[in-house]
């Protein structure tokens, strides 16, 4: 498309850019640039077009993304070509993602970089560390208050430390995904300290008041994300004697995008960090990047347009580079940060699947798959050249954001049933071998989230006190039955370090004042690695989950219909126990694989017929691709043994589904 307005003002930006830039041979960025400038310019102008400095800042941007495509290594430039050419990449079904903290999993990232091996036993191939940069020495919400977005925390390692250890994992065919924490810094940042320090370039990067006007107008429409710990949205700052927005701890300052400075900073720093090395970059809380007086400050349009920019920049200087959304709101809000259109309103490539994460919670706690079915069909439907990040733990907690109305649809009333999970896995529940917390209780609305390891919730800690082998077992089926989900969905499975050994929760935080009061903490393990060692021991619960897992993950690399094209059908069988998908192969009318899952604890039977015509297949040659056994059948029904997942195919040489 040829426009006039963004094509002269192009020709003007060249014209007048840095010397130093002007002079270089910059052909590849040139002809991105030229492609992406009509929306980059469009956005911009959108976002900041009121401003007198308009002009100023549009040279600016476009400096520092060639700033930081000459600085970017001919490694880097040449992945970012491979990357163009198969632009799909990242689609396939044999990435299978582990988030981990360094501190927790080996001290640090040198430490991280020896245990690369041990990660690849398993399978693991895109390896996500969280917060590196530096943070307080005391509070910093476990790394996401960042103090300096330059520079690695010295308490696990330095910028060498990066850049030998995403070598590293690069040799070995493995991707390093970093955070970026967008929506705010430290309050040890230098820029919060130049704006304490009165300069008004600085405190115009934040939000700051005189008084309480604003924030109070502010409140009336506003969340409180940590109610208990950091009630209301802004702190009073004793040294500026001002007001300041503080949407999640005190300490956490939220940075102010409607200020072009601002947008052009975070973007260096995204650059930054891709220059390092990092294949992708997760960039945090990207829901609460716009605020406005009158709503929740959640899911704003201009949130999104600040997406837009930020992929359609990076596009220019590193298209290699993906994006993870870490926006964990509601079912219809999340897909949004996918963006609107592939070409010209892409947002972020991979977006955390908080849905499915808290309906397979759902299905486990009530052994009854009605409310995941309800709340997968109600998900509108995403990009193609998007994918899920699918996970069952993170470091964070469990958020119940599952929609009202599906949870009607599925028989329960709300607040009842978001209490009934609550009260499950905190325990408090007859019968339940949950052993997690209540985490971010809301006295005022009723609300309340759930933190606690992924074994502890399942019960495994419990069991294991009891020394009840039965209930270890079950706990062992039933993790495996949670990670079985995530492989074959359809989407990027993200594993949660130490799940893959059963990691109980780690009660230790309660001893540092700075973790105490936040229990997510129990979630956040210090790898204990004699244990880690009993996965060698045949029939202890590492062996089985470490087994188990590494078996799925290697079958669910050689299964291309589990690759996300959005092939993905689910089937109603009339059974309410059972979650029974189909996925097929784009490329392979043949490689159909029919999901089945059991989330009771009593043997169930699904009739084939549920299939419909789905395939012309004998049913006596049904094989399950993960066990390389064939499923018992009675006549035409399928039976599948409590906690039981099945990934069927049919074994007849060349006959699939
Ligand atoms: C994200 C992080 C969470 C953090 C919050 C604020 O949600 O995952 O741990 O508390 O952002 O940075």
């Amino acid at each position: 498309m040829y426009e006039q307005v963004s094509h002269s003002l192009l020709n003007q930006i060249l014209d007048e850019i840095k010397p130093e830039i002007r002079e270089r041979d910059l052909r590849h960025f040139y002809t991105r640039l030229g492609a992406n400038f009509y929306v980059i310019h469009q956005l911009f102008h959108y976002l900041y077009g009121k401003r007198e400095d308009f002009k100023k800042q549009m040279i600016h941007l476009v400096e520092v993304m060639a700033t930081r495509y000459i600085q970017r290594h001919i490694s880097l430039k040449q992945l970012d070509s491979e990357r163009e050419r198969d632009h799909n990449w990242f689609l396939s079904q044999e990435w299978v993602g582990m988030a981990l903290y360094a501190d927790g999993f080996a001290d640090d990232l040198q430490g991280v970089e020896k245990k690369l091996p041990y990660l690849q036993e398993l399978g693991i191939n895109m390896l996500h560390v969280m917060p590196v940069m530096v943070c307080p020495e005391g509070a910093s919400d476990g790394g996401y208050a960042v103090s300096d977005f330059r520079n690695v925390d010295p308490r696990v390692g330095n910028l060498d430390a990066i850049n030998i250890l995403s070598s590293s994992a690069r040799k070995r065919g493995m991707l390093l995904i970093l955070d970026m924490v967008l929506n705010h810094t430290s309050d040890e940042h230098e820029w919060v300290q130049r704006a304490r320090a009165g300069e008004k370039k600085y405190q115009d990067y934040f939000y700051i008041f005189d008084n309480r006007d604003v924030p109070d107008m502010f409140e009336e429409t506003m969340p409180e994300i940590f109610p208990e710990t950091s009630p209301g949205n802004f702190t009073w700052d004793e040294t500026m004697q001002k007001w300041v927005m503080t949407v999640f701890n005190h300490y956490q300052w939220d940075l102010n995008y409607s200020n072009p400075a601002v947008f052009i900073e975070m973007l260096d720093n995204n650059l930054f960090w891709a220059n390092q090395g990092a294949d992708v970059l997760r960039l945090d809380a990207v829901a609460f990047l716009w605020k406005k007086i009158g709503t929740t400050c959640q899911n704003e349009r201009e949130a999104h347009l600040i997406l837009q920019l930020m992929k359609d920049c990076c596009q220019v200087t590193a298209p290699g580079v993906l994006f993870i959304a870490e926006a964990i709101v509601a079912p219809v809000e999340i897909t949004k940060y996918f963006g609107e259109d592939a070409v010209i309103a892409k947002e972020c490539e991979i977006a955390y699947n908080a849905t499915y994460m808290a309906l397979l919670w759902d299905a486990v706690a009530t052994k009854n798959t009605q409310l995941l079915r309800q709340g997968i069909q109600s998900l509108p439907t995403k990009l193609d050249r998007a994918t899920w990040l699918n996970y069952l733990r993170c470091h964070d907690d469990i958020g119940l954001g599952f929609d009202d109305a599906d949870i009607v649809r599925a028989g329960y009333q709300p607040a009842a049933h978001r209490q009934f999970l609550v009260d499950y896995y905190t325990g408090r529940y007859n019968d339940s071998p949950a052993r997690g917390q209540p985490f971010g209780v809301n006295h005022k609305t009723g609300d309340a989230r759930i933190s606690g390891s992924l074994a502890s919730l399942v019960g495994l800690e419990s069991a294991i006190e009891s020394n009840d082998d039965i209930a270890i077992e079950r706990s062992v089926k039933v993790i495996l039955l949670m990670h079985s989900m995530i492989c074959s969905f359809g989407g990027i499975p993200l594993l949660y370090y130490g799940d893959e050994i059963g990691t109980l929760n780690d009660r230790s935080f309660l001893n540092d004042e700075n973790k105490a009061g936040d229990n997510r903490w129990l979630q956040r393990p210090k790898i204990d690695w004699e244990r880690a060692e009993r996965r060698h021991q045949h029939g202890t619960p590492e062996q089985r989950i470490f087994n188990g897992l590494k078996k799925m993950i290697a079958a669910r690399k050689g299964i291309p219909a589990f690759a996300d094209f959005n092939n993905r059908e689910l089937i109603d069988v009339e059974n309410p126990h059972l979650f029974v998908f189909w996925r097929t192969d784009p490329f392979v009318p043949l490689g159909s694989v029919l999901v089945v899952c059991n989330f009771d604890d009593s043997p169930q039977y699904m009739e084939l017929s549920a299939l419909g015509n789905r395939g012309m297949f004998e049913y006596g040659n049904l094989k399950d691709i993960y066990s390389g056994e064939s499923p018992r059948l009675f006549k035409d029904q399928l039976v599948v043994p409590p906690f039981q997942f099945y990934w069927l195919t049919d074994e007849r040489p060349d006959v699939g589904f």
